[in-house]
């Protein structure tokens, strides 16, 4: 009989677990395995070099666990090291394995959203300076007019849970308000931040109600179930007993109590550090 395994979550922090809630939610018998690279986050103003020599590593270390199948579930992963792993690395180090990214699928659910055709992007510098969202939507959608903005504290304020501060409210209204002052007619926004679900309704407040505040995580899990439907072969070697595992680098203890707050449930992670 085949061996089977989970599904391999990837993000430099916390931010993935909101992707990894959605793909619990529409996939809820499949096994998971969290990786957390908590104790060197963030990625957002790492080097393209460093984000993709912690992804690679990421990502062996969930092939060594038995995933036959890895998500990023990380932008700023995805946008700097996923066509790298997938083109030069896979063929080497599992050939059957896949490894998927995030910034497509949302990309094309983004165009779908606008009808203004003006479309905000959100997320870190390492995401917004590497231009993966204008040349992703360029290639299917090139009437799109794409508005971009870096939003670097977003991070750490929602990592330290200080977004509900005071202070943490300005910065987020102040770097909306950059975005907006871009483009009146912008009517979609992507929160192309795993991290900045936590942020949508602090974000709808501020926007108003004539522009869709667009997260990530219900984009990918139904990506993914479309995707496993179609290749079955991949499908057939993932376990099924809705299970999940979390590992971090970061000590359990610290992961364990922010991931709750990001999960809304108990954690039990294991150590894993490189
Ligand atoms: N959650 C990650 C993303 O989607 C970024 C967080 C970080 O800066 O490490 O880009």
């Amino acid at each position: 009989m085949q061996t089977t395994g989970p599904i391999g979550v990837f993000d430099s922090g916390y931010g993935g677990l909101t992707v990894l809630k959605a793909l619990r939610k529409k996939l809820p018998n499949h096994d998971f395995i969290y990786f957390g690279d908590n104790a060197r986050a963030p990625y957002g103003n790492r080097s393209f070099d460093v984000v993709y020599e912690f992804t690679l590593e990421a990502v062996k270390f969930l092939f060594e666990q038995g995933c036959p199948l890895v998500i990023l579930a990380c932008n700023t992963a995805s946008a700097k090291a996923l066509r790298t792993i997938q083109q030069k690395d896979l063929p080497q180090l599992a050939p059957n394995n896949r490894v998927l990214g995030v910034i497509r699928p949302s990309a094309e659910v983004l165009k779908e959203s606008t009808k203004s055709g003006c479309v905000g992007i959100l997320g870190t510098n390492g995401t917004i300076n590497s231009n993966s969202y204008p040349i992703e939507l360029q290639k299917f959608a090139p009437n799109l007019k794409v508005f971009q903005h870096a939003c670097p504290m977003w991070v750490p304020l929602i990592e330290n849970q200080k977004h509900l501060h005071s202070a943490g409210e300005q910065f987020i209204a102040e770097d909306l308000a950059v975005l907006m002052a871009q483009q009146r007619e912008i009517d979609s926004i992507l929160l192309a931040c795993t991290h900045y679900p936590v942020l949508k309704k602090q974000i709808e407040k501020i926007v108003g109600p004539n522009v869709k505040v667009v997260p990530q995580g219900p984009i990918v899990a139904k990506k993914l179930q479309a995707y496993l439907q179609a290749h079955t072969e991949m499908n057939n070697r993932l376990s099924k007993n809705g299970s999940v595992t979390y590992f971090s680098s970061e000590t359990p203890v610290v992961f364990n109590e922010k991931a709750g707050y990001f999960l809304g449930t108990k954690v039990e992670a294991r150590h894993h550090s490189f």
